[in-house]
């Protein structure tokens, strides 16, 4: 469903110009109905991934496909929804507007675009508030409104990149549910977290990045059942990759 084949990706960073490799020969298949959790430190490579994705930036070497279409097809957009790491909309516009928007460019009519935003309102809790400017949310209320956004022509690939950020214990569990939901509805969804615990609820698969190098693959059950936690786990792949310095 989702494959990264060989993707190198360097940066040039700072006034000096320095190389950082952020991506190096990443590849990584995720499946149909799988909920795929990436993993990795600070400045990993995991946005990086992501926004190739997108086709927002463009990878030095190697493919990425979705549904075995090149991410520059230009109808590859039309089945996947996208949560950015940072969310930052116009913000004048209010949630009820913002997904009016994001489902004309998706091509919907308008009764579809209504009943589905009625639902997606409800789902994230922003009923109320729908018809205020997104200026007056909060960060959660914005990262919700965002999650709507995201889903609003009911995606059959769903890219979150750290959909639990800024979010209160609630929130968090909501967004869990609407994962585990899309999960249900045969959705794949890829997305990546620094909270393990999130992970350990509803993933399937692991990805471990570090430095740009994925460290490894594995089925969550498997680590569960080998006793280890994905804390063990994760730590254990970035002292093993020589990670001292936080970024
Ligand atoms: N536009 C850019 N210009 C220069 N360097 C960049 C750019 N984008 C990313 N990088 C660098 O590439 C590396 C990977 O960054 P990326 O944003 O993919 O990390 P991440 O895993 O998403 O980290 P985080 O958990 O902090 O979100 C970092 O060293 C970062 O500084
Ligand atoms: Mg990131």
């Amino acid at each position: 469903m989702i494959k990264f084949v060989d993707i190198s990706k360097e940066f040039k960073e700072g006034v000096t110009a320095r190389k950082v490799k952020a991506l190096q020969n990443l590849s990584l298949e995720i499946e149909q109905g799988q909920i795929f959790g990436f993993l990795g430190p600070n400045g990993a490579g995991k946005s990086t991934a992501i926004k190739i994705l997108l086709n927002f930036i463009f990878s030095d070497s190697g493919q990425a496909t979705i549904m075995d279409r090149d991410v520059g097809d230009k109808n590859v957009r039309s089945f996947v929804g996208y949560l950015p790491e940072s969310p930052y909309f116009y913000d004048y516009l209010s949630a009820e507007e913002l997904l009016w928007f994001g489902g004309r460019s998706s091509g919907m009519t308008r009764d579809a675009i209504l009943q589905r935003s009625n639902l997606l309102l409800d789902k994230v809790q922003l009923q109320e508030a729908r018809k205020r400017p997104l200026r007056t949310y909060s960060k959660g209320m914005v990262q919700r409104a965002g999650l709507a956004l995201a889903l609003i022509h009911n995606p059959a690939v769903v890219i979150l990149d750290e959909p639990m950020s800024g979010l209160d214990p609630i929130g968090r569990k909501m967004v869990g549910d609407i994962i585990l939901e899309l999960k249900g509805e045969g959705k794949t969804v890829f997305f990546s977290s620094h909270i393990l615990s999130d992970v350990e609820r509803f993933c399937d698969q692991i990805g471990i990045i570090v430095g740009g190098q994925l460290r490894r693959t594995s089925r969550v059950a498997d680590v569960l059942q080998q006793g280890d936690t994905l804390e063990d786990v994760f730590l254990r792949e970035v002292y093993a990759a020589g990670l001292k310095e936080v970024r």
